[in-house]
Parts: C-alpha cells; structure tokens; sequence
C-alpha cells in the first residue's frame, strides 16, 4: 500500500468527557465493535478512586493501567483507527492536554443527566486552541435527563462551538424508545441489553411523514419527532462538513453506550466524517503527512512501573513518512542521531513489536532518559514541531530537600519526572528556588512517592501562594528586561529556560501588567 492509501485509512482521535459521563464504556463498546476485544469488561477503567486521593496503590495501579490503554489501535471496516486514551483525573489534566496534541479529531461525551461539565469546558478550550474537530455523544438517554434542545444550548453556549443535531432521541429515560438518524434517515429502535454487541435495530425511513413510523413508536411520539424534526432543520443550519473539520461546528449524537446503544452509529459516522492525517507546523515549515522523509513529536512519557529499571516508554505521533524500526534518526533537540530498535505498536490492549508505522500511528519508544515531552524526531530535518504547549499550573509548591546528602538524586529524579510531565518546575533567578507546579494536589503524593522509591530522595513540598506563572514575551527588549529587573524577585524559568513571571494574585498580575504594557503575559507556553 503507498503511504498516501496509508494515510487516508487512519483516523487518531481522543475522547474526552468529565469523569463519570461514560469515556470508558464508550472505549470499550468501540473495541468490541472493532473486534479488538471479545468480552465487556475487558477495558478497565483508569479513574483514581475519587475518595482515595492519597492511596498509593491507586496511583500505581492507575500508571500500571494506563500504559496498556494509552493507545487502542484497532481495524474497522479496512480503517485503521487509533484511540488515544486521557486520564479521567482532572489531576492529570495537563497530560490530557498534550495527548489532545497527539491526536486528529474528538469525540466529546456529555451526560444527559449532567449536561456540560467544568472538566469538559476546559477540555474543549484546548480544542478550540488547535481548532480540533469535535463530534458530541450525549449518553445515558436511558435514564431521566434533560431536555435535548436545552442541552445543546447549553453545549453552545459553554463551550464556544456550534452545535448540529445528526440524530434526535424519542423520549428519555423510562420512554427512552430510540433515535432518528437525521443524517442516514433512518429510526434506530432502542432494547435495554448491555450484553447484546449489536444493540442498534433499525428501519429506514425515507419520508418521516409516513405511516410506518406510528408503527414502531406509536402516535404521540411519531408527531413529536416529526415536529422535533421540523423545528432542527429550520433552526440549525446544513450540516457542512468542513465546518466540522474547521472545528467550528460539533455535529451531535444521542445513546446509550452502557446499553450499546447509538455507538455503532456513531462510530460509522465517525469514519466517514472523522479527519484523516493533517499538516501540522513546526518552527521552519509546514510538513505534510505523505512527505517522503520520517518526522514525529513525543507527547508523553511513561516511566517503567518497575522502578528498579529506569526504562521509560515515550509515545511518538507520526507526523510525515514512514517510521522503521533500526533505521537511524535525528533527535532535534540533542542535535544527534538515535536509533530504535524495539520500537512498540499498540493494538489495542496488546503492545507489539512493529516494523513500520505511518502518519497518524503512535509509535511507543523504549528510553532511557533522552528523550522528553515536545522532541522532535526527524530525518534530518531540525524544525521543532510546535502546538505543544505547556499550561500554567494551578497549584505551586516549593521543594525543601530533606536530605543534604541526596541533593543529585533529588535534582535528577525531579528532572526526569518533569521530562515525564508529572508536573512543571520552575526555578527562580534569585535564590535558585525550586518550585512545583501542578493542576491537582495528587501530583505533589505522587512526586514524593516516586522521588522516594525510584531515586532515594525525599523531600518535602512548602505551600506558597502563587496565582500564575505567565510566560512573558515582547517586541520591546528594553521594556521586558525592565520588568525583568524591577520584578527580579518573581522571575523564574521553566524547564527549556523560558523565562516566566510568578504572580502572586490576580489583582496584582492586573497592576503589573498596567505598569509594563508593552510586556506581553501569558499563562501557556506557546502563544
Ligand atoms: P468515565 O470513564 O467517563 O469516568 O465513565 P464510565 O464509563 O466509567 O461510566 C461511569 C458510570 O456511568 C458507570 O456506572 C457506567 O456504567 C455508567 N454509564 C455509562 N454509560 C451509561 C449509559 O448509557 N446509561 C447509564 N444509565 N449509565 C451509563 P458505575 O455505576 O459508576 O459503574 P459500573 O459499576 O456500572 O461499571
């Protein structure tokens, strides 16, 4: 096969939702209909035990989990289709903001009981950064939930997208009766089984109008559809596939994945809407994903759960051309040539050795500490692929060391776990203080769980107050090293050496930035 068919067979994509609104029942209903899978239950949920933040043993069973469902590849229909977990956690945002990097297009889960979640409006603002597109599933239509207009409003309205019905539910909850596909025009009649693979029966209708439809949904509910169905196409707009592929339209589905039902029409929709590999930016050009010559970024890095090896496993996405394993490549940052040997495929809860790999693949790289989270991986080539951004922490927490003579442990073990992006620090000018920041408080257990087991250094995590840390940036030098120096207490830099502003509350980040207009304040990496 050439590598353009290659490409045009793939599909990467995430799926994202608030914990609970269903992401691993819909994962593992996806598996079971591309055969990846042959029972239910197959796929174990990743979530952290909400009420146990600080038991170990859940935060190592979760690493042990995740590196087995980090990527499900799986065949559907002659497409290969790669699926990109993301931690359920919001603890683990951040690394749920790189996969989002890694991948070509989402599918957003919103229950209907809920509706929109906070977790999954901040989900959505890193989509909307990289113009991501986004099919929604509304699940759990099987119990009592709300009105399906006022969720789409609510959808609308906040997650900045617009939203187009592709199916509409009969009834909800205890009258749950099934969907109407507005997009293959056909009624998909709903039995609760959560055992039954194929759960969707359906009739096709090619006029609503018509008798058939009293039939199967009886009377009231076949006028209210044909009303629903009047009142969709006169106020939402065609559905327009580019708008979707600019990520600026979400076309909308309904079901019920515990129930298996409405995933397999959502999973064909999704292959015949879903974006193939697309170009993607690094500092010097455009690269295509059907160039002649090799080239991929690292979006995560997962530490070995034996800690007595230090082996790491580091997730490449395929950017352009063909990934052979033994062959040599170039590692931009190091400015030197690597090899892989036992590069890993994933295929679904299986990881194998490959041979080869193409764009939109995640390959899985045995490391042994030179390879960090956004390295470039070229034929050559040096342009570092941008769009992996690092986000300003939520939580800060200065590192005291609590043993003088483990200060090199402590340095190399925090080190290796930022590369791994468990955290972000920040190292201040004055003072060389060291400071961690997270988004969840269960990073910092982590940390010092890991710093203690794996590298023999403890320590101990002081609180400060610290609002942001905002990277700054501007066209007048003169103005930014003024800052620089008017502020010297509260500058630090970042891993890459970037240098950035430690607010300490919002009030006064607003001063500081009326003193210093000219100084540009961002609170991610990459702007
Ligand atoms: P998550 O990964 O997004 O956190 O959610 P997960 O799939 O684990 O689902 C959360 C809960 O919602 C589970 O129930 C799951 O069975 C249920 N669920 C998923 N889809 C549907 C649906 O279509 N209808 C209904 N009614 N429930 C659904 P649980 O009680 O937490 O776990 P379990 O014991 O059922 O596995």
């Amino acid at each position: 096969m050439s590598i353009v068919e290659e490409i045009k067979r793939r599909k990467t994509f995430g799926i994202i939702s608030h914990p609970n609104a269903g992401k691993t029942t819909l994962t593992e209903k996806l598996l079971l209909f591309g055969g990846a899978i042959k029972t239910a239950g197959a796929v174990k949920s990743n979530k952290i035990n909400q009420h146990a933040t600080s038991d170990f043993m859940e935060i190592e069973k979760q690493r042990g989990i995740s590196v087995s469902t980090s990527v499900m590849g799986f065949e559907y229909n002659g497409l290969k289709i790669n699926l990109l977990d993301t931690p359920g956690h919001q603890d683990f945002a951040e690394d749920t903001y790189r996969t989002l990097t890694a991948v070509d297009s989402v599918i957003m889960i919103i229950d209907c009981v809920k509706g929109v979640e906070i977790q999954t409006e901040k989900l959505m603002e890193v989509c909307r950064m990289r113009n991501t597109p986004v099919i929604s599933f509304i699940n759990k239509l099987d119990r009592e939930g709300r009105d399906p207009y006022e969720l789409l409003d609510e959808i609308e309205d906040k997650l900045s997208i617009e939203v187009r019905p592709l199916s509409w539910p009969i009834g909800m909850g205890k009258s749950f009766k099934g969907v109407y596909s507005l997009f293959n025009k056909k009624l998909i009649l709903f039995t609760p089984s959560k055992t039954k693979i194929d759960n969707d029966d359906f009739v096709e209708i090619e006029d609503i109008n018509s008798e058939i439809l009293e039939q199967y949904i009886g009377e009231n509910d076949a006028n209210q559809l044909r009303e629903d169905v009047e009142l969709i196409e006169g106020i939402y707009p065609d559905f327009e596939i580019n708008d979707y592929l600019e990520g600026k339209l979400a076309p909308v589905f309904f079901g019920s994945a515990v129930n298996n039902f409405g995933v397999r029409e959502l999973l064909d929709s999704f292959i015949k809407i879903a974006p193939i590999p697309k170009p993607r930016h690094t500092e010097l050009r455009e690269i295509l994903p059907a160039e002649d010559k090799f080239s991929g970024f690292i979006f995560k890095i997962h530490a070995n759960i034996d800690p007595r090896h230090r082996n790491r496993i580091a997730f490449l996405r395929v950017c352009s051309g063909k990934f052979e394993r033994k062959k040599n490549y170039f590692h931009v940052r190091q400015n030197k040539n690597l090899r892989f040997s036992n590069a890993t495929a994933f295929m679904a809860q299986n990881k194998e050795t490959i041979d080869e790999a193409f764009p939109g693949d995640i390959v899985g790289l045995y490391d042994t500490g030179n390879l960090k989270i956004g390295d470039t991986i070229t034929e050559g080539e040096k342009g570092i692929f941008k769009g992996i951004p690092s986000f300003s922490p939520e939580i800060f927490r200065e590192v005291e060391n609590l043993d003088a003579m483990k200060s090199k442990q402590l340095d190399k073990g925090l080190r290796q776990l930022m590369d791994e992006g468990v955290a972000q620090l920040f190292t201040f000018e004055m003072g060389a203080r060291k400071v961690v920041g997270t988004v969840g408080q269960l990073q910092f257990e982590v940390i010092q769980h890991r710093l203690k087991h794996e590298y023999g250094a403890t320590c101990r995590f002081r609180q400060i107050n610290l609002f942001k840390a905002c990277w700054i940036a501007g066209d007048d030098k003169k103005k930014v090293d003024e800052l620089i120096k008017s502020k010297y207490r509260h500058i630090a830099r970042d891993k890459d050496g970037k240098l950035v502003f430690m607010a300490e509350t919002k009030q006064w980040l607003m001063m500081v930035q009326e003193n210093f207009p000219d100084v540009e304040f961002h609170f991610t990496s990459e702007y």
